[in-house]
């Protein structure tokens, strides 16, 4: 364990919007302390209000494929997961989705799904400009893994604004020991440069406690994180899926998750970062406690309750009660209970310079 004043420098040193170099996030990480953690979330507990002062924003998520054509050890709905039950939801399903989400108030809505080929680029920009005309004042992300540049430029000017892909881990040794060989660290992190350059509100973020992390690996993320500078940053703890390769690993912690939630905080001051399902998953009043180290968003389900089972990325996942979207008036009161409040709003990031949006993805605009 470090030093408890050691440890708190290197806070001090990251609120003052100082830099952290490899080994000196390496240390943090693994030398940290209930005590230090403690340190950490009121500064970005602070961090955060100056920027959003108590509001949560809420994404409706749509998971409206769970056919992938990917084979990643860690998720439940890989291609080889042969007792996943699978779905696709038709553009008029997702249409309701939509409409009952904004009676909600909902008003950003996430399309989130496996690598599904049977949603080519055309049938993508059908229901993206759909959505797109039929709510104005909405955002629309979308969350559908790699995809060539041409692709990602079509569903943009097809009307969606945001997307949602997590590097899952910086290191190229380390990703390919969660990942097949057809999967690599430096496409997925092309992916992500070619979706800023477009234009779109980009978000990453990674699993923490996946199996073989080191507080190198971590560090590393955090280097990363500073250098692409993400409008968002998804993280939760590694849960095991019962059939898949690694069912036997252990789960990351909540411990570990709020420590990596309040540092990312503190970095990136205008993120925006959920308390995800995962959290909410590993624990009892995991999402209060992601809200209460820094983190501003919650995700909420939309997806009809016909398909919710079967969206499994991992064991016990939430999807029922509060984690569902009617379940929204006790998420409201769960929040307020913590003295937050979910607002209705589009919840765009702060540091999203409108002047950049719809150039159509061009270069040097
Ligand atoms: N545990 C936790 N998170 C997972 N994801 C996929 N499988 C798991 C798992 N077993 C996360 C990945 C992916 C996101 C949609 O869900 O980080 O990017």
């Amino acid at each position: 364990m470090m030093a408890f004043t050691d440890g708190k420098a290197l806070i001090d040193k990251l609120a003052d919007s100082r830099e952290l170099s490899r080994e000196e996030w390496a240390g943090l990480i693994s030398g940290r302390s209930p005590e230090l953690s403690e340190y950490l979330f009121e500064r970005a507990r602070d961090v955060r209000i100056r920027f959003y002062g108590h509001d949560i924003y809420i994404r409706g998520l749509i998971e409206f494929t769970n056919y992938c054509r990917n084979d990643c050890y860690y998720c439940g709905i890989r291609k080889s997961n042969a007792n996943a039950v699978r779905y696709r939801l038709t553009k008029d399903d997702i249409l309701s989705c939509c409409e009952n989400g904004y009676r909600l108030g909902f008003r950003t809505f996430v399309l989130q799904g496996g690598e599904d080929g049977w949603f080519t680029d055309e049938r993508m920009c059908d229901i993206i400009s759909e959505i797109r005309s039929c709510w104005h004042d909405c955002a629309i992300t979308l969350s559908v893994g790699e995809r060539p540049y041409e692709s990602y430029r079509l569903f943009y000017q097809a009307g969606a604004d945001r997307y949602l892909l997590r590097h899952e881990t910086f290191d190229a040794e380390h990703y390919g020991m969660l990942h097949p060989p057809s999967l690599s660290a430096a496409h997925r992190q092309e992916c992500l440069w070619n979706l800023k350059e477009i234009g779109y509100q980009t978000g990453t973020g990674f699993m923490v406690g996946s199996p073989r992390q080191t507080a190198q690996n971590l560090a590393d993320d955090m280097l990363f994180l500073k250098k692409l500078n993400p409008h968002m940053v998804g993280i939760g703890p590694f849960i095991p899926h019962h059939d898949t390769p690694f069912a036997d690993q252990p789960s990351g912690t909540l411990e570990l998750t709020l420590f990596m939630l309040g540092l990312i905080r503190l970095m990136l001051p205008k993120v925006l970062l959920p308390a995800t399902t995962a959290l909410g998953t590993i624990a009892d009043g995991g999402r209060e406690r992601g809200i209460l180290a820094g983190a501003n968003v919650i995700m909420p389900n939309l997806s009809p309750e016909t398909v919710r089972g079967n969206y499994l990325l991992y064991d016990n996942k939430l999807c029922t009660g509060d984690e569902a979207a009617e379940g929204c008036r006790g998420l409201s009161e769960r929040m307020n209970a913590i003295g937050y409040r979910i607002v209705v709003s589009r919840g765009d990031s702060l540091n999203h310079d409108k002047t950049e949006k719809r150039t159509g993805g061009r270069k040097n605009v």
